[in-house]
């Protein structure tokens, strides 16, 4: 499919759904999971099950969650980012649901209402037992200080960064908002996403199964591409600003 149809679809699109993972975020410097030297080749993995039940778990999380916090707290928002704030102010862009964490869409300008975080967000600390929350500075300050795996300060249960972990369930209110707004959209962008990640993978095809057009923007092939209406190959930077029909 060439780039001048995807944009003639967008231009006459109403209800544009955004959906986006880590490879919105590479071009902001950070990086995504499933690329060559992204967070699973550096990383050991702990699931939601090991952080409830292991304090070695726990401290392993939050080293990795230090180790990362500088980098992620600097990026700033990139033309992808940007290509989804002029939809936005375009008026076609009913929500832009991200499995991304780190809060970038909303600093880019897209109102915090308009975003869908699947996966939660990165920039705070929750405790598990009471919900309490306090800012990722004061949650990785206290690590660095020797806190290694801290306790929530008003009941003593597990702080973990507010993000979903594999194994843990994401909210339901929100899962439920983003698949509604998927059925009635008529136009899913995704971006910079593997797909392969359940039940957020999901969202694309419930659109695409409900009449939306589908299109799917990703360096590499994805297990959705051949039900999508088009597949643009290429670095979201280059083509997603064309593809809204906004400089680069
Ligand atoms: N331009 C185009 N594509 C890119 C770019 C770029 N600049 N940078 C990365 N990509 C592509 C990669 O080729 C890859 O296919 O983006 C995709 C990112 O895929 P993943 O790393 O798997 O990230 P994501 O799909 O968001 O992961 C889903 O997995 O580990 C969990 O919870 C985590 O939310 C995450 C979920």
């Amino acid at each position: 499919m060439d780039l001048q149809t995807v944009q003639a679809w967008v231009t006459g699109a109403q209800r544009i759904v955004g959906f986006t993972g880590a490879g919105i975020s590479t071009e902001s410097g950070i990086p995504d999971f499933r690329s060559p030297g992204g967070v699973w080749a550096r990383n050991r993995m702990v699931d939601f099950e090991e952080f409830l039940t292991s304090e070695e778990g726990r401290v392993e999380y939050w080293r990795q969650k230090v180790e990362a916090w500088p980098a992620m707290r600097a990026a700033r928002p990139n033309a992808g980012h940007a290509a989804f704030v002029r939809l936005h102010s375009l008026g076609k862009l009913s929500v832009l649901i991200t499995q991304n964490i780190d809060g970038l869409h909303q600093t880019s300008g897209l109102p915090r209402q308009a975003v869908l975080e699947l996966h939660g967000t990165t920039t705070e600390a929750a405790c598990l037992s009471c919900g309490d929350r306090i800012t990722s500075d004061e949650a990785c300050e206290r690590v660095e200080a020797g806190e290694r795996a801290p306790r929530c300060l008003k009941c003593g249960g597990f702080l973990k960064p507010a993000t979903i972990s594999f194994g843990q369930p994401l909210s339901s209110a929100v899962l439920r908002r983003a698949q509604s707004e998927a059925e009635s959209c008529d136009l899913l962008l995704a971006v910079g996403s593997s797909l392969v990640v359940e039940p957020a993978a999901s969202i694309p095809r419930v659109a695409k199964y409900n009449g939306a057009r589908l299109v799917i923007v990703n360096r590499e092939p994805t297990p959705v591409d051949e039900i999508a209406d088009a597949v643009v190959r290429g670095e979201i930077g280059d083509v997603l600003p064309a593809i809204v029909g906004q400089e680069s």
